[in-house]
């Protein structure tokens, strides 16, 4: 079962029933929506400035920077801060949360949780490392992305540990035939590279992550046909993980063309829409998905 909602995530996820969800994972744009640039300027003397000063001297501004960061930052958590607290009202009693940051707002992120939840609830830091594109070259290029974990009740939650995916040993052969044929588990540092230009999984959608990330946390942290929330969906990679390892989903996003690329991506599953229908508005043209474009990677 796969049901798509449009508009708002605060407004729709506050509808929905307390305890209804057994996994939420959300992955949420580092820009709140709104244009928060705040440019500092300077004046200098200048006979042909454009400004006219004390005892009429002629003055030039001149940009000096932009306090934009900071001022989106503060935004960043009243958005995120009320659709964090809905997150756990939404979890089922063995439920777990998981967030999807990037290393600009992470502890930030982790206090905010940590408020919310209760520290003891905190369970892991995943770090996804991708190692892909260009390099920095006055530090060190970041490369990864932070999943926070935290989970209704720290001493009941769902972990299948033998769901997960088994990854090959560095040093095969210091282990044996038997320990490097199957191989071992992943740690909390998750390599995957990022979803490939040319390959099958890309949808077009920026910020689309690989499926392959979501899968593990779907296929770990729910069991079959538990029921997996999103809402902040875009490309909708979470409702194919959830759908095709038998669990249902509810996906959320505000941007018409999330709707489209969704409709697409995820028709085998015969998603039911909520307030937007196939056809209906503006159609993605040319990768112009305007409310994800400041995303996370
Ligand atoms: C980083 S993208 C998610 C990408 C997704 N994980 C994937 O794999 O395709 C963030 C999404 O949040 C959506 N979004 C931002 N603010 C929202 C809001 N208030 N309500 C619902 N969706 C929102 C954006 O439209 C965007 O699609």
């Amino acid at each position: 079962m796969l049901d798509i909602h449009f508009g708002d995530n605060l407004e729709i996820i506050r509808a929905f029933p307390g305890g209804s969800f057994n996994l939420i994972y959300i992955d949420p744009p580092f820009n709140t929506g709104k244009v928060q640039a705040r440019t500092q300027i300077q004046t200098i003397r200048d006979e042909n400035g454009d400004r006219t000063g004390f005892k009429g001297r002629r003055y030039r501004t001149v940009k000096i920077g932009s306090k934009a960061y900071a001022d989106t930052f503060d935004d960043y958590l009243g958005f995120l801060g009320p659709r964090l607290e809905e997150a756990r009202r939404l979890l089922a009693p063995d439920g777990s949360f998981f967030l999807h940051i990037d290393y600009r707002e992470v502890h930030y992120c982790k206090v905010l949780l940590d408020s919310i939840f209760g520290r003891e609830s905190f369970i892991n830091e995943i770090i996804w490392s991708y190692d892909y594109g260009a390099r920095a070259t006055k530090r060190w290029s970041p490369k990864h992305d932070n999943i926070l974990w935290y989970a209704k009740d720290p001493e009941r939650y769902t972990y299948r540990y033998d769901d997960i995916d088994r990854i090959p040993y560095m040093a095969p052969g210091l282990v044996g035939p038997e320990k490097a044929e199957r191989g071992k588990t992943p740690t909390d540092t998750w390599w995957n590279t990022i979803v490939s230009p040319n390959g099958r999984e890309k949808t077009g959608y920026p910020t689309q992550k690989p499926l392959a990330i979501i899968n593990r946390i779907v296929r770990v942290h729910s069991n079959p046909g538990d029921r997996v929330l999103d809402y902040f969906a875009g490309s909708g990679t979470t409702g194919e993980a959830a759908v095709r390892q038998g669990r249902s989903a509810v996906l959320v996003d505000s941007n018409e063309e999330a709707m489209s690329v969704m409709a697409r991506r995820l028709a085998f599953a015969g998603p039911r829409f909520h307030g937007w229908e196939a056809g209906s508005g503006a159609e993605e043209s040319n990768g112009l998905f305007a409310a994800a474009r400041n995303a996370t990677p």
